[in-house]
């Protein structure tokens, strides 16, 4: 019974720290739980994206072009990319490429993931 209440209480601060105290709530983070419930990810309960694998797949596969903290080199600046676009967007430019931009869908593992972590700098 504790356990399950450290569980929660666990899952509720990472919720919360991720979220930054902000107001909004625009991605309808907080509505979406009902497909959190199942225990799918293991260190995926933040978002749904794996912070981590998403940095290293960036550094693997982008840096070279759109530079190592996101600022651009070859390729345009990332910070705020996910104020112009959408994850699915993001998705289909990492999948198909773009203008000067060479497809990337068969050098990254977890498309969505990047993705996801590429539309949340804003
Ligand atoms: C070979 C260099 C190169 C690599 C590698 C590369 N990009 Fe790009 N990327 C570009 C260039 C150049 C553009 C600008 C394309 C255009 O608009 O003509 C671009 C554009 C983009 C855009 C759109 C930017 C905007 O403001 O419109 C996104 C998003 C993006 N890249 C993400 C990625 C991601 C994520 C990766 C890694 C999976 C990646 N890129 C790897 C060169 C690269």
């Amino acid at each position: 019974m504790n356990k399950k209440l450290l569980t929660a209480l666990f899952g509720t601060a990472l919720v919360l720290g991720a979220c930054g105290g902000g107001g909004g709530g625009e991605e309808g983070a907080e509505s979406g739980g009902g497909d959190t419930g199942g225990s799918t990810g293991e260190e995926q309960a933040a978002g749904d994206v794996n912070v981590q694998a998403a940095e290293q797949a960036y550094e693997q596969t982008c840096a070279s072009c759109h530079g190592g903290d996101l600022t651009g080199a070859v390729g345009p600046g990332l910070t705020q990319i996910g104020s112009k676009y959408s994850a699915e967007e993001i998705a289909d430019i990492i999948n198909n490429g773009k203008g000067q931009m060479p497809a990337q869908g068969g050098n990254v593992e977890n498309v969505e993931n990047l993705a996801n972590w590429l539309a949340s700098k804003k």
